[in-house]
């Protein structure tokens, strides 16, 4: 595995890969990997001929109150992590090296459609520095897959129309949301929540099943499967709890389409997100079974 720092030797590197005529998968994150991290990493080791991943706290996508300083890093425990995951090349630049005349420089700036809704409401131009960032990573990997968490919805939503209408040449794979076993989905953040604040948060996964639970009642309406989950939040400060369209990220009017279930609440001061599609599995028979899969 290599470790590279600067932007000509990711393309030293991805030219070489071409030519030899071997796939690219690459697994955008911000490091302190988990769980969730390396099922993506696997994923796209066993789908690729070559597997990328990058590791990189994205100023841009940081509003000023948010924690850009205090996100935890852990860059060794990351490599190893990869190294034993079986990826080529791990992707660690400086922020200088990725935004060499300064921040912002030029911007990506998703349709407002996908972005006025759940967390782009609460944090003004985040998805603008996550489209920014990820654009910039496609354009120096050039990657054949590139892959994401749905535990990241709307940045799923905003990533796939980024690279739709900026014509990049990559299929986005989209992975399931890894839970630990009592449900609460893994998250780099999770390290900042105390045992008390860590039990609270439970209160998210728990919220989700329920309104899951509730969309399977023959005539449920959208306002019944909120109401379902909202029992459960009523100890927390929820910052939004919505229903909406799947594509359009709109509110969900009816349970004939697809839609997601997101939550956004702090547990202490930890912002947490989660979410579930009510025609998927539940969250919790998913954190079940992962459990089977363990023993
Ligand atoms: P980060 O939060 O490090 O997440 C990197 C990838 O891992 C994202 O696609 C995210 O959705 C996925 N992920 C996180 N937790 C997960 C879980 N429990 N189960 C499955 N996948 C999970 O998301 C970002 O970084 C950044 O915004 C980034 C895309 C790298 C741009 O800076």
């Amino acid at each position: 595995m290599e470790v590279l720092r600067a932007n000509d030797d990711v393309r030293r590197r991805a030219t070489q890969a071409r030519q030899a005529g071997e796939t690219i998968g690459l697994v955008p994150t911000m490091g302190f990997l988990h769980a969730g991290h390396r099922a993506l990493i696997e994923r796209a080791r066993a789908e690729n001929g070559r597997v990328a991943v990058s590791v990189f706290v994205n100023p841009t996508q940081f509003g000023p109150t948010e924690d850009f300083a205090r996100y935890p890093r852990d860059e060794d425990r990351d490599l190893a992590l990869c190294q034993e995951a079986g990826v080529d090349w791990v992707y660690a630049p400086s922020v200088e090296e990725l935004y060499p005349h300064g921040q912002p420089g030029t911007l990506v700036t998703p349709p407002e459609g996908l972005t006025t809704s759940l967390c782009g409401e609460f944090r003004p131009g985040h998805f603008t520095g996550v489209a920014t960032v990820v654009a910039k990573l496609f354009a120096l990997w050039g990657p054949d897959r590139a892959y994401f968490g749905l535990k990241d919805f709307q940045q799923t939503a905003v990533l796939r129309r980024m690279a739709a209408d900026l014509c990049f040449p990559v299929a986005l794979v989209l992975a399931p949301t890894i839970r630990e076993t009592d449900g609460l989905a893994l998250s780099s953040r999770n390290i900042y929540l105390d045992p008390a604040e860590r039990q609270a948060a439970l209160a998210i996964p728990r919220a989700l099943q329920a309104g899951w639970e509730q969309a399977r009642v023959a005539g449920s309406r959208p306002s019944a499967v909120l109401e379902a989950a909202a029992r459960h939040l009523t100890g927390m400060q929820v910052q939004y709890l919505s229903l909406v369209d799947r594509d359009s990220l709109e509110p969900a009017t009816d349970l004939g389409r697809p839609a997601v279930l997101a939550i956004a609440a702090y547990s202490g001061k930890t912002r947490l997100i989660d979410n579930v599609a009510l025609d998927g599995p539940a969250p919790l028979a998913l954190a079940a079974s992962a459990q089977e899969g363990v023993a």
